[in-house]
């Protein structure tokens, strides 16, 4: 199956957190999502993350500052489910084979507080335990879930540097 997935973040910062930010792209493009929206953010996230896509490859989107009721409206009117990580749902373990038949999935995932709508919008509201941690944890165990390890093996169209897998030492490719 081509599954598309994107990744939503819900909500506004109270304090910089362009490395959380940051790194919610790195993971989201690393782990076989297609993109992802970012309520508010720096637009350093997203030169950041051009400069990664150039020298590592891949086309991977960052779209700012599209409120998150617009973006999951948008989802669903594309028929795209609509999978929100939240630490109340119910166990990844027990939904993932439904989750796993489903061709287009939007991800949404909180920030330090997610309004209450989000849960009654979300087609799923899914725990990766029911223990409070990280939203870049949950987001790339969920993505690693979902996609059954095919993401691991996922090869990067026009990349500039490529790493030769090596037991020690580091082995880059330029071109
Ligand atoms: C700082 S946490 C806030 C924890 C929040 N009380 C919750 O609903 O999960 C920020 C985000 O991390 C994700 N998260 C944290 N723990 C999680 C868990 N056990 N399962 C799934 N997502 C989790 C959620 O997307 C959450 O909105």
């Amino acid at each position: 199956m081509t599954r598309s997935i994107r990744v939503l973040r819900v909500g506004q910062r109270y304090v910089r957190d362009e490395r959380t930010l940051t790194h919610l792209c790195l993971v989201s493009r690393a782990l076989g999502a297609e993109s992802i929206f970012l309520e508010d953010a720096e637009n350093d996230v997203l030169s950041t993350l051009e400069a990664v896509n150039r020298s590592w490859g891949g086309d991977f989107k960052a779209v700012l500052g599209t409120p998150w009721t617009r973006v999951v409206k948008d989802a669903k009117a594309e028929g795209r489910s609509v999978v929100h990580l939240t630490m109340y749902g119910l166990p990844l373990q027990d939904v993932i084979s439904e989750v796993r038949k489903l061709d287009r999935l939007l991800l949404v995932v909180g920030g330090p507080k997610v309004p209450g709508r989000v849960y009654h919008s979300a087609d799923y509201n899914v725990a990766v335990t029911s223990q409070p941690h990280s939203e870049i944890a949950a987001l790339a165990i969920a993505l690693h879930e979902i996609q059954g390890g095919e993401e691991l093996k996922r090869v990067y169209e026009k990349s500039r540097l490529r790493i030769i897998p090596s037991s020690r030492g580091k082995r880059v490719l330029e071109s």
